[in-house]
């Protein structure tokens, strides 16, 4: 048989799932879902094996929200001697196809973690006999096929495929951040992955960049705004609870004490709109798109909070108000949102417009 496996956060299951069918349908390919709670794990499995490259190749991984990584596969479940696990694998894969590279995965669970270790040991004889095969190329890339290898104990494991240009750079869809010292909260690490995932690195010197304008709503502490400043920006933060003392003494900050669904900036100077501010998403969403529309700011990156149930339709209601608030002025634009690894009841969604502004 084969399946798409798609990684999401634990207890997110239905969300990814439900997701993966609805646009494996929009492409006319169906399937049915295999899921246990809290594991962080879909199967999405196939009912015509050839559809799985045409899922990873047509679907942009980038379009959905919930799945972090995928891969299809190309075994079921293979059940592992206590020696020799490096040939049963390559042995597994025979040498049809060379892979750019590899990756060790496991459910991102405190068992899976526990296996972490396991599969770093293992990593360094498998890619070494692969290699000797030809089965994975000399040098590691990240543009041809990845191969996945995910274990869920030292003795199971399924291998599959994606295709580097349409799958996470990051092991598991995680990127390992490291929280910086001097800043105010955790939550920074939010606004660091969202631009690390949303906001391609060529473009950094032009989109995220030094000397740029940029706004907070909902600011307090100052974790986002602290990202902000530590590119080189000028930030005005808006909240009404008390800004960290050591981003107010670095001169970037001008702190606001009102409410940020009333603040209107004087000038068109703002490049960045960051928002955390915990509100109802459908508000969110449509001051976002109001502030895009008006050219009160060029991009923005949000959070939209989840609900309890119903969260995937919530947010993708959600994100619809802002498209058709788009397509109502005719503008062209990118919006894109994500389960980031490090969001929890939330989304993070970038917008952004192509065209110029309507006049409103
Ligand atoms: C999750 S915290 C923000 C944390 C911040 N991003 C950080 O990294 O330190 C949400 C903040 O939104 C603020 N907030 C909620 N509603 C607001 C509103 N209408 N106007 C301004 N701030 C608001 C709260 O005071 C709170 O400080």
């Amino acid at each position: 048989m084969t399946s798409i496996v798609l990684y999401c956060r634990p207890g997110f299951e239905k969300e990814c799932g439900a997701e993966i069918q609805e646009k494996a349908s929009w492409n006319e390919v169906y399937g049915y879902l295999q899921l246990t709670k809290n594991e962080g794990i879909v199967f999405f499995h196939l009912n015509n094996p050839e559809d799985g490259e045409k899922i990873v190749g047509e679907i942009p991984l980038k379009r959905l929200i919930f799945a972090r990584q995928w891969f299809v596969t190309l075994t079921d479940k293979i059940e592992l001697p206590d020696y020799n696990r490096v040939e049963a694998i390559s042995d597994a894969l025979g040498a049809e196809w060379q892979y750019a590279d590899l990756r060790m995965e496991t459910p991102d669970t405190n068992d899976g973690k526990s296996l972490s270790k396991f599969c770093r040991k293992l990593a360094v004889p498998l890619r070494q006999a692969l290699r000797k095969k030809k089965i994975l190329a000399a040098k590691n890339d990240n543009e041809g096929a990845i191969l996945h290898a995910l274990f869920f104990s030292g003795s199971e494991v399924i291998l599959g495929f994606s295709l580097g240009h349409n799958s996470s750079a990051h092991v598991m869809g995680i990127p390992r951040l490291k929280f910086p010292s001097k800043a105010p909260s955790r939550s920074t690490l939010k606004l660091d992955e969202a631009f690390l995932h949303f906001i391609p690195r060529d473009e950094w010197d032009e989109r995220l960049t030094s000397g740029m304008n940029a706004v907070d709503l909902g600011a307090a502490p100052g974790g986002w705004t602290y990202q902000l400043v530590r590119r080189g920006m000028m930030v005005t933060s808006i909240d009404n609870g008390p800004m960290a003392e050591s981003l107010m003494e670095t001169g970037q900050v001008k702190h606001k004490m009102i409410d940020g669904f009333k603040y209107i900036p004087m000038k068109q100077n703002v490049y960045w709109l960051v928002c955390d501010m915990i509100e109802k998403p459908q508000r969110v969403a449509k001051l976002m798109a109001d502030w895009l529309l008006h050219g009160y700011c060029k991009e923005a990156m949000f959070n939209l909070k989840l609900p309890m149930k119903g969260r995937y339709q919530q947010v993708t209601n959600d994100l619809q108000s802002m498209k058709d608030a788009f397509a109502h002025h005719n503008v062209k634009y990118e919006l894109y949102a994500k389960h980031l690894y490090y969001d929890r009841e939330e989304v993070t969604v970038h917008a952004r417009l192509l065209s110029p502004l309507p006049t409103l």
